[in-house]
């Protein structure tokens, strides 16, 4: 079970000046009060939707059986999609095989299938990646809630000739579709050229559906335990049941980041895992956090330009890159830990050579090193970046994950979707839509000439033609 320790948040465990003092907590449990109302409320109206994917049996079932039986046919499995319909898979990908899980030999990943996340449409790293993978042994699933997202049709419509021209008539064969159970133009696609199919709930948006067969089908074809996944997600859930603001770790988690901005200005909101295989975790994060919570208007329509910035950062890299501007830079931040307590491989820095005449001994600079393991650097690392900030002043707070594995990220994943529902009824906003992403799409629409936006064409003022060095 994910722990969260809260304490580096409060005045009284800082500097005594900076943080929020701890009579606070009990104004923010009353206020929780009514948030956990409102957010059962809107569960019962058909709002947040990812609570139910932990209830996936069926579905789950369906991917396990092509998991094991037609997906085996592929050696690789290239995933077409963007924002919510990548990111998600990355994280699983990197916190639940091994590092440079497409570097290992077919041996070293159990023979289970490389897995290529494509989430931009830059031309150089789409051509290198087909060039690199051979189109009769890949699996292509094109990804899209919405089915529709210029960049992902783009890809697939490239991939698609990628195919064809390989494989003529078999190529609908190496194709799945992740999409709208009826919306769009993938659905239609579908249907159309017998393509196999698996539906995205309605009620679940991007951000919030790595958990859906969004993120379940790679997952699964990489060998990921998937009933894991939704048991941890489970016990984030039935967590989240809790009334009590203390007993209810999401719900504390979005109250003391949310507090941290309203009541002392530190709107960043950094995500640092001692963990490299949480480094694409930490990006899932950003992404969710930022478009859920960044908004214009609130719940009631009055103009709020609300939301947090979050920051990707991971320990111990960033103390070389980040922790400086985190330590003497503006109080405007909470840096949000995660640490492994029981990582499962750890390598132990050589001892000191033997008192051998002839063998020169280790300088000591370096010696202090010898006889310990990277591990209990990484740890004493994070132990003493977390005190450092609170002998500053710097707000903390440090997700103890007991272990990496199906079951903790599971509830990762949901604990931070929850806390992400729970921060928009902190802040009044609604967190599951992103209308200002949608004057950028007219304007792309306009510029590839889509018909039925000419009128977002005309010359703009704002082109930066005009004033340029
Ligand atoms: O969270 C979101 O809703 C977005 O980031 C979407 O996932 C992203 O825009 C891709 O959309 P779609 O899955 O419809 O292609």
């Amino acid at each position: 079970m994910i722990r969260l320790a809260y304490g580096r948040m409060l005045r009284d465990r800082l500097d005594g000046v900076h943080g929020l003092p701890r009579a606070r907590l009990d104004e923010l449990a009353r206020r929780f009060a009514g948030v956990q109302a409102e957010v059962r409320r809107r569960r019962g109206a058909g709002e947040y939707g990812f609570y139910r994917l932990v209830e996936q049996g069926e579905t789950v079932r369906e991917i396990a059986a092509f998991a094991e039986g037609l997906g085996q046919a592929y050696d690789h499995v290239l995933v077409l999609g963007i924002g919510g319909s990548a990111l998600g898979t990355r994280a699983l990908l990197a916190a639940l095989r091994r590092p440079a899980w497409n570097e290992w030999s077919d041996d070293g990943r159990e023979f289970f299938p490389r897995l290529t996340v494509l989430d931009n449409i830059d031309p150089a790293t789409v051509s290198a990646a087909l060039a690199r993978i051979d189109p009769r042994r890949v699996l292509v699933n094109v990804i899209s809630k919405s089915g529709g997202t210029a960049e992902t049709m783009a890809q697939y419509l490239v991939v698609r000739a990628w195919l064809e021209d390989a494989l003529g008539a078999a190529a609908h064969r190496h194709l799945v579709f992740t999409t709208d159970p009826a919306r769009g133009a993938l659905r239609d696609l579908a249907a159309r050229d017998g393509i196999a199919t698996l539906a995205v709930p309605p009620d679940v948006g991007g951000r919030f559906s790595v958990l859906s067969p969004v993120g379940l089908l790679p997952a699964a074809l990489v060998g990921i335990d998937i009933d894991g996944l939704l048991a941890g997600a489970r016990q984030a859930v039935e967590r989240a049941e809790a009334d009590e603001l203390l007993r209810n770790p999401a719900g504390l988690y979005a109250a003391l980041h949310w507090a941290a901005d309203a009541d002392l200005g530190a709107r960043v909101h950094v995500f640092m895992p001692y963990s490299d295989r949480l480094r694409e975790l930490a990006e899932w994060y950003r992404q969710l956090w930022a478009e859920s919570l960044g908004k214009r208007t609130s719940r009631d329509g009055v103009e709020v330009h609300a939301g947090p910035t979050p920051v990707a950062a991971v320990g111990a890299t960033d103390q070389h890159s980040q922790l400086q501007l985190f330590m003497e830079g503006p109080y405007d931040k909470v840096i949000g830990f995660a640490v492994v307590e029981e990582p499962d491989a750890d390598v132990r820095i050589p001892p000191p050579p033997d008192d051998v005449p002839g063998v020169t001994p280790l300088p000591p600079d370096l010696a202090y090193l010898s006889g310990h393991t990277l591990g209990g650097l990484l740890r004493a690392e994070y132990a003493a970046t977390a005190t450092a900030l609170a002998r500053a002043g710097r707000m903390s707070c440090t997700l103890r994950l007991p272990r990496l594995d199906a079951g903790t990220v599971g509830e990762l994943i949901m604990f931070f979707q929850i806390a992400t529902g729970y921060a928009g009824v902190f802040y009044g906003v609604d967190p599951f839509d992103q209308p200002g992403v949608e004057l950028g799409k007219r304007l792309t629409y306009a510029a590839m000439g889509r018909p039925g936006y000419e009128r977002d064409a005309q010359p703009m003022p704002e082109t930066d033609d005009a004033d340029i060095v």
